[in-house]
């Protein structure tokens, strides 16, 4: 029996999921079922019964719920492994297959690694450890292929969160991506910036520029965001730096649909070389999607030491929620080495961060405070200035080694499609 939505042409991202098992298939409809990038074809029954009506052609990545114990029903895997290995037809191998088990035992799981699935999960699986996991297989299966290494680079997604309130979070993340839009071989990159702090974002104010984005405007149907959408809603400064960014209300409570962020996400990933998030302090229901897709995640702390508690807590807490995901790095913003004082010295904040300790940004407030009275970055009102050094040392990738881009697209579209949590 087929259910959900059928899978058009255009979704380059197609996930197929075999399942008997009800609540799991609910699991997938919400963790997959919402992203309009994502086609989702949920098969109902077991892999015995309807091996044979699973159409994976085009799909990204197969995941099938498995009853290990069952004789026949690994039989049927090792068959739709084979049919999956020959599908291509091109000498290839075909999509990436997630087992998932409901009882687990050591020999099953020999059995399904010389089968060649690619992963396998025991139940109860987490929407994130699911998400992870297929982006993970995706990208691993991508990076095999001959034809993947000849595309173009992913899209870097650097992610700047705060610790405490007015650390520097947007001073950072805006002169980072204007870092990253002059770091082109030959020219200027693509780069967005993109301004998630609905309530009291500042990147447009600092880089005196008018917001666009009207999140009234998509409203209930967060479908409408399309790229002709986007392009209107977007700011352009003088730069070249593309701005998502809403115009702040301070005395209204937002609320809107999570998937609008979601949809943000995965427009901009796939249409910029390099994408900045400024966060709020505030965790939302989207703010995991937001992590999880990141490729580098900075989070922004001063030197005092409540501030570098919270710096640590926050650390913990996102490791504990992304596990294997991308790792929190702690910069320590406006720091000042003072020689002589009883304030905290480098080694000190080290000690107490631990090894999520990245750097310290030096202080230099009439240098920012004009920069961002002119709306022009650091780099502009003083050459060379070791603010932006610094930056370029944390964020700015030197060499490659970067996945293909389809491979990096579709994954990323698998992790923006957890938008819940
Ligand atoms: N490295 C720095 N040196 C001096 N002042 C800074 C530095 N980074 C930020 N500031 C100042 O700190 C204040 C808060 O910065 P902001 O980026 O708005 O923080 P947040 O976004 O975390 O609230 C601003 O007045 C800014 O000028
Ligand atoms: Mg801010």
């Amino acid at each position: 029996m087929r259910v959900g939505p059928s899978v058009s042409q255009a979704a380059r991202t197609k996930v197929v999921v075999l399942t008997a098992d009800e609540a799991f298939a609910e699991t997938v409809g919400a963790t997959f079922g919402a992203s309009a990038q994502i086609g989702l074809d949920l098969v109902h029954g077991s892999l015995s019964d309807c091996a044979g009506s699973l159409d994976f052609g085009g799909a990204t990545v197969v995941v099938v719920d498995v009853d290990a114990g069952d004789e026949t029903e690994l039989v049927a895997l090792e068959q739709l492994m084979l049919r999956i290995g020959q599908g291509s037809g091109r000498g290839q191998s075909g999509p990436p297959v997630v087992a998932i088990t409901q009882n687990f035992a050591h020999a099953q799981a020999r059995r399904l690694l010389q089968m060649r699935v690619a992963d396998f999960l025991a139940k109860p699986v987490a929407p994130v450890e699911l998400v992870r996991t297929c982006a993970r297989v995706t990208e691993m299966a991508a990076r095999s292929t001959p034809a993947a290494s000849a595309e173009t680079a992913e899209a870097q997604i650097l992610t700047f969160l705060p610790a405490v309130g007015g650390a520097g979070v947007t001073t950072l993340a805006v002169q980072t991506a204007m870092l990253l839009l002059n770091s082109g071989a030959r020219g200027k990159t693509s780069t967005c910036l993109v301004d998630l702090d609905f309530q009291h974002g500042t990147c447009a104010d600092y880089l005196d520029i008018e917001p666009r984005l009207d999140l009234g405007e998509i409203g209930p149907r967060p479908e409408r965001l399309d790229r002709q959408l986007l392009e209107v809603m977007l700011s352009q400064h003088a730069s070249g730096l593309a701005v998502v960014a809403a115009p702040n209300r301070p005395a209204e409570m937002r609320s809107f649909d999570p998937d609008v962020v979601t949809r943000l996400l995965d427009l901009v990933s796939s249409h910029f070389e390099f994408v900045v998030f400024d966060m709020p302090r505030t965790w939302f229901s989207w703010t995991d999607s937001v992590l999880l897709g990141s490729d580098k995640l900075f989070i922004v702390s001063e030197t005092t030491v409540p501030s570098l508690r919270q710096a640590k807590q926050l650390v913990a807490a996102i490791r504990e929620r992304l596990g294997d995901g991308p790792k929190p790095q702690v910069v320590i913003n406006r720091y000042v080495q003072k020689l002589f004082s009883h304030g905290l010295r480098r080694g000190d904040i080290e000690q107490a961060i631990g090894d999520a300790f990245l750097a310290c940004v030096p202080n230099d407030y009439a240098l920012v405070r004009e920069a961002i009275d002119r709306g022009v970055p650091l780099d502009e009102v003083r050459k060379g200035n070791k603010i932006t050094l610094q930056l370029k040392k944390l964020a700015v990738p030197q060499g490659n080694g970067k996945p293909a881009k389809a491979a990096a697209d579709a994954a990323a579209k698998l992790k923006f499609s957890w938008a819940r949590s």
